[in-house]
């Protein structure tokens, strides 16, 4: 089977590059100050998890939300869902999973605390807990310090959980082309961060996990010095919105399309739209067709200007390189896993919610 056969529009990963981007990020990790945490997010694949933590350096998997965790369960990892868990059913299937391994959450309000403390305390399991912090990014967390020492001290007496540290997700920084901006801006969330964990520390209570980082900042809050463990997720397959940012991993993963019209000598229209791939970091590149660009793309549509000359029939099939990974890989029920133009295997995705099927 090659790539022509499989129907489009398709997710296809080359497993060549993918493997080397896992083992590039693993080999950054290999001396002990700070660990890597794969975030399964960005990819919602049992497989590629199982390659990343295989390749080493890890201290577990990062997962965003409860049905990503019970995906990759038997994977057997310490897992971390960097994310608040409210509701009863949910703290109940976190509870579930910390039967068989070690499972840890994000909270920050007494409301998360005691929700996952009750869930843990009914199923005999003790449940982590990361206090999460709000670093510059303004989506969850509490405001580092004092706010963060309350919560840290009321985690340390609840029962049902056991306080592992502190979070603190720079999401604000990630895609900031700049990279002398980067480091800058990084470093100030870090600091904020492993101040905290300091007082945690200071006060007696326990903070062996300081959790933070992403594709962007891998290399740069991943070498300050207090911070343990980075969530890093796109790096796998990659996106235009990482590529433009220069971090060292390679595009891994495409959208395949098939050309089903050709209305002028410099356009053509493929069957992947953007209910095939999200556009919220822009319209996707056009790989392997030096000079074409992608102008519009409607819900199954990719309308695509060549340059003169583009040899490009009804049929080809094109591939484009999604600006979005984790978004897009949620559209999908599997990758088609690829060498060259074979497909050597598929591999299914945790895609959208589990819990509605
Ligand atoms: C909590 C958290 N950690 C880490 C990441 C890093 O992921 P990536 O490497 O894909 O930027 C994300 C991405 O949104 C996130 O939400």
């Amino acid at each position: 089977v090659t790539i022509t056969d499989i129907p489009t529009p398709a997710l296809v990963v080359d497993v060549g590059a993918l493997d080397r981007n896992i083992r590039r990020m693993a080999g950054f990790f290999t001396d002990d100050t700070c660990r890597l945490r794969p975030h399964v997010k960005a990819h919602k694949t049992a497989e590629i998890a199982r390659r990343q933590l295989a390749a080493g350096s890890c201290s577990g998997l990062t997962c965003a939300t409860v049905s990503e965790a019970e995906a990759v369960a038997e994977l057997g990892a310490d897992l971390l869902i960097a994310n608040e868990i409210i509701g009863r059913q949910r703290c109940d299937r976190v509870a579930r999973l910390a039967r068989a391994q070690a499972v840890t959450v994000a909270v920050d309000s007494a409301e998360g605390l005691d929700a996952i403390g009750a869930a843990a305390a009914r199923a005999g399991v003790t449940v982590g807990v990361l206090i999460d912090l709000d670093v510059g990014q303004h989506r969850c967390g509490l405001r580092p310090g004092q706010e963060a020492l309350t919560l840290a001290h009321a985690a340390a007496r609840a029962a049902g959980v056991a306080l592992r540290g502190v979070m603190g997700y720079e999401g604000h920084v990630q895609a900031i082309r700049d990279r002398g901006e980067r480091e800058a801006r990084a470093g100030e969330a870090m600091r904020m961060l492993v101040a905290t964990a300091e007082l945690l520390l200071r006060a007696g209570l326990p903070c062996d996990i300081v959790s933070a980082g992403g594709t962007g900042t891998f290399d740069i809050s991943g070498r300050m010095a207090g911070i343990t463990e980075i969530q890093a997720g796109s790096y796998a397959l990659m996106d235009t919105d990482y590529r433009d940012t220069g971090v060292p991993f390679e595009q891994a993963f495409w959208v395949l399309g098939t050309v089903i019209s050709r209305p002028s000598a410099e356009r053509c229209v493929a069957d992947c739209g953007h209910k095939s791939m999200t556009k919220d970091h822009g319209n996707p590149s056009v790989h392997g067709i030096a000079g074409a660009t992608v102008t519009a793309l409607n819900d199954e549509h990719a309308v695509i200007a060549l340059p003169p000359g583009a040899g490009i029939a009804i049929g080809d099939r094109i591939r484009l390189v999604p600006s979005h990974t984790d978004p897009t890989a949620n559209l999908h029920d599997v990758f088609y896993v690829i060498e060259g133009d074979r497909v050597v295997d598929v591999w299914p995705i945790a895609r959208g919610y589990p819990e509605q099927r």
